[in-house]
């Protein structure tokens, strides 16, 4: 199965398949120069699947999490392509959640001006979100993907095989960021969370779907693409105040949508869900440092916040809140009716 992300010259598919790990070369050149990126805690057999098929690669790995987003391990994979003579003609392969997507993504577009990058998400939370769009960055400090580019891949390859190592927190917490594009756009795709067995791949199928619907019309976020944040504005909040080790990111989102739900029905719906899928509740937290760390986050400017708001089962509205409003909003807590 393909989807295109339509984007002029920039536009790429995205092929969603068990298997299509095996078959590289129906969308890659194999033959080209190509460095593998991965953490240290991608499953090996992924990796040896990938080489195998692309006889001019190296492999570079890094430290696993999210702390790995950084200056430091940015500028180590630079070098590597430097030691290892990379030319703009050769690419970058992204093989690993977000994380290495993210990391590896910025290093293609900024290795001599820009090199091919291809992705090959290996989460469920990269799987439905992050591999698709093209924006790739690294964190400073806790401020999360404050530096980065619109870089998209050449192409992505989705294969629902390489879940079978994933921990179950992780397929949970991609399951969030797959939930929020049902909320904004899907109600079909919220329908899918309350099946039995959770019909996965159709869930991942979805997802890229409106995410790739979205991307082809505002790729650079100056309108519509906003609404991918739902749930980050308090989510990225708490995840960076908890520190990056504490909670994931789509655990973080999970927590973040309720405060904006408007509908009391689709929030006890959601609740459930989250149940389901053993979401973390909302922890406790710090009015003010939470506010603060909104105002830092890079999509704000001024006086007022954009935040994305659900009316009903997929819809969305945006909505400029003041700084007043906002510290009602947490004051008054997620779970409200
Ligand atoms: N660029 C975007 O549009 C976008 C969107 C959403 C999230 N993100 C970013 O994505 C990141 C989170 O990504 P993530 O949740 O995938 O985390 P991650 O990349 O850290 O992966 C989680 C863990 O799973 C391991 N892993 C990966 N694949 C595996 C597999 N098949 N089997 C077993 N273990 C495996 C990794 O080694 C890692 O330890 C955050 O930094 C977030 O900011 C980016
Ligand atoms: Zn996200």
């Amino acid at each position: 199965m393909y989807i295109q992300v339509n984007l002029k010259e920039h536009s790429y598919p995205v092929r969603i398949e068990k298997h299509a790990l095996c078959h590289l070369s129906d969308l890659i050149d194999v033959n080209r120069r190509m460095a593998i990126i991965s953490d240290s805690q991608v499953p090996q057999q992924w990796i040896d699947i990938v080489r195998k098929q692309c006889p001019h690669s190296i492999v570079l790995r890094f430290p696993a999490g999210e702390a790995s987003k950084s200056f430091r391990q940015y500028e180590n994979l630079l070098k590597e392509l430097i030691q290892a003579h990379f030319t703009r003609k050769d690419a970058i392969i992204a093989l690993g959640g977000g994380v290495t997507g993210d990391l590896a993504g910025f290093v293609a577009a900024t290795y001599m001006r820009g090199i091919d990058f291809y992705n090959i998400p290996t989460t469920l939370l990269a799987q439905v979100d992050s591999s698709v769009g093209g924006k790739v960055a690294i964190d400073v400090d806790a401020y999360k993907n404050i530096v980065g580019a619109f870089w998209q891949p050449k192409a992505v390859i989705i294969d629902p095989d390489v879940l079978t190592t994933l921990p179950d927190r992780q397929i949970h917490n991609g399951l969030a960021e797959a939930l929020k594009t049902g909320l904004i756009m899907d109600p079909a795709l919220i329908d899918l969370f309350e099946q039995e067995p959770l019909p996965i791949e159709q869930i991942i199928l979805r997802s890229i779907q409106v995410k790739a619907d979205v991307v082809s019309q505002d790729e650079k976020e100056a309108g519509l693409r906003k609404i991918l944040n739902f749930g980050h504005t308090i989510g990225h909040a708490l995840e960076s105040d908890y520190g990056l080790n504490t909670y994931l990111h789509g655990e973080c989102v999970a927590m973040g949508m309720l405060f904006f739900i408007e509908d009391p029905l689709l929030k006890q719906r959601v609740l459930s869900i989250y149940q389901r899928l053993d979401l973390p509740n909302v922890p406790d937290y710090d009015v003010e440092r939470i506010m603060e760390r909104m105002l830092h986050d890079k999509k704000n400017s001024g006086k007022t916040i954009s935040v994305v708001k659900v009316p009903k089962a997929g819809t969305f509205r945006i909505d400029e809140m003041d700084m007043d409003s906002l510290r009602q909003v947490l004051e008054r807590g997620p779970y409200e009716k």
